[in-house]
């Protein structure tokens, strides 16, 4: 391990320089207008995990934008890890942010500036790197290892789950490692232990047939927007809850041993606030800053659109109003079932006349992972071996799909060793990764893996 180790440290640079080939390729998977450069970003990380030593490595079709496997296999005795990441990016909007261009990656004050360096091509190439110094520095691999890169992270993972049923006998492994969320605060290294789901939905209301002159027509005329406006106020009670019927059914209660580690851990809430500008938080009534995002659900509007939204007044009375709308779910909540009733709302609550069109986008289940599994260890030996200190475990408010098909398809829990801060402005423009992150990524992979061939 210590010639891998040595080696990732040499050839950092190097390694940095292919990462910005990588970041290079605008691999935007919602817009269909960018396919062509998701393939790309595909192709060239097929050709990446090839020219480092893979036996095998598959570009497998889907409705949707390809998946990459690849193998490298160590001996059949030993443990096999997989490693999940996703080679889609979210797109770079608002263009007129960024300082620098976001696919002409820039260092700037020791860290890479581009859409995708954190998120997760990044955190992505931080393993393909450890697996390269591996075998560059003419060590064995401790483990099996098969990468399973996905190009729809970002839109939904839709294609991702029929993929892992068909394709369950290839992905025998004993544990998923995925590096694609983010440390409690920086030089706390973290381990991501939960994750919330979500579902997403779009609302369209529909009005008169046409946009109206709002003196004309206003006052007999139902104002879509209106009409929208007091649906979605209607979401929430006044502690903040999410106020339709049923929702809190499923949801599982924080014990009082989580609370109290949760309080325990080095965060300062105010800060966090304050770092994105806001001076109080504005949490569901008894629940802390970090209880109310890693464990209890929450409803946002993410985009609201109808009528006039150019500079200066236009009298107009809208024919349309719409909303797209996410909530983050938290164990046992079914992001199907959470679907239903929304749509019940929305359906039992628009008056005659206006028309309703409620669509669903996509979603995922939250997940917890048990702590006490060997790869929770090997995750903490190998984080407290780069940093000097024992890792945080954190659950955090974000979504990583797969992370519960992993379990419910193949029967596999996932190690979550992130290296993200808040403040790499993911989903943002000018999101960024620091270099000595990157570094200290590829410098625990190294280590997990051959702490978990030693454990299993
Ligand atoms: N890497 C993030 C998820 C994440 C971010 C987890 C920060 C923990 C901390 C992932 O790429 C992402 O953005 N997921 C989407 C999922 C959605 C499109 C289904 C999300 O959470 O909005
Ligand atoms: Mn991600
Ligand atoms: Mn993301």
């Amino acid at each position: 391990m210590q010639k891998a180790l040595a080696y990732a440290s040499e050839f950092n640079n190097r390694f940095v320089g292919e990462l910005g080939e990588f970041l290079r390729i605008p691999s935007i998977s919602t817009d269909e207008a960018y396919a062509h450069e998701v393939r790309r970003a595909a192709d060239w990380l097929a050709q990446e995990f090839t020219r480092i030593g893979a036996d095998t490595v598959t570009l497998h079709e889907t409705g949707g934008h390809p998946i990459v496997l690849a193998e490298y296999r160590a001996g059949d005795e030993l443990p096999t890890v997989l490693i999940y990441g996703h080679y889609d990016v979210q797109p770079p909007d608002p263009l007129d942010l960024w300082t620098t261009p976001p696919f002409e990656p820039t260092i700037r004050d020791g860290k890479l500036y581009a859409r995708g360096s954190c998120d997760d091509k990044g955190q992505l190439f931080m393993h393909v790197k450890a697996v390269d110094a591996y075998l560059a520095s003419g060590l064995p691999l401790p483990v099996n290892v098969v990468f399973v890169v996905e190009g729809e992270e970002e839109s939904g993972s839709v294609h991702l789950r029929p993929f892992l049923e068909e394709h369950a006998s290839d992905l025998d492994g004993d544990i998923v490692l995925i590096s694609d969320t983010s440390m409690l605060g920086e030089g706390i290294p973290s381990v991501t232990y939960g994750l919330r789901g979500t579902t997403y939905v779009e609302v369209l209301l529909t009005g008169p047939n046409r946009d109206l002159h709002s003196g004309v027509y206003g006052g007999a005329v139902e104002n879509p927007i209106n009409v929208l406006a007091r649906l979605i106020a209607d979401l929430h009670d006044e502690r903040h809850r999410v106020a339709i019927p049923g929702f809190y059914d499923d949801v599982r209660d924080l014990s009082d041993d989580e609370r109290s580690e949760i309080r325990d851990l080095p965060f300062d809430a105010d800060a966090w606030l304050r770092a994105v500008g806001v001076g109080a938080g504005r949490t569901e009534d008894g629940y802390t800053v970090l209880e109310a995002t890693w464990a209890r659900p929450a409803l946002d509007v993410n985009g609201i659109w109808g009528g006039y939204q150019g500079r200066g007044a236009k009298t107009v009375l809208p024919a349309k109003a719409g909303a797209k709308i996410s909530v983050r779910l938290v164990p046992d909540q079914q992001p199907d079932d959470v679907v239903a009733l929304l749509k019940r709302h929305f359906e039992e609550h628009t008056p005659e006349t206006t028309e309703l069109t409620f669509r669903n986008l996509h979603g995922g289940h939250a997940v917890v992972v048990d702590r006490e599994i060997p790869a929770m260890r090997a995750a903490s030996d190998a984080l407290e071996g780069v940093f000097g200190r024992k890792p945080a475990f954190i659950r955090e408010g974000g979504t990583i799909p797969v992370v519960a098909d992993f379990k419910q398809v193949l029967g596999l829990d996932t190690v979550l060793m992130g290296f993200g801060l808040n403040s790499d402005a993911i989903h943002s423009p000018n999101e960024h990764f620091g270099l000595d992150r990157f570094h200290q990524g590829i410098a625990s992979s190294i280590r997990f893996l051959d702490a978990f061939g030693k454990r299993v």
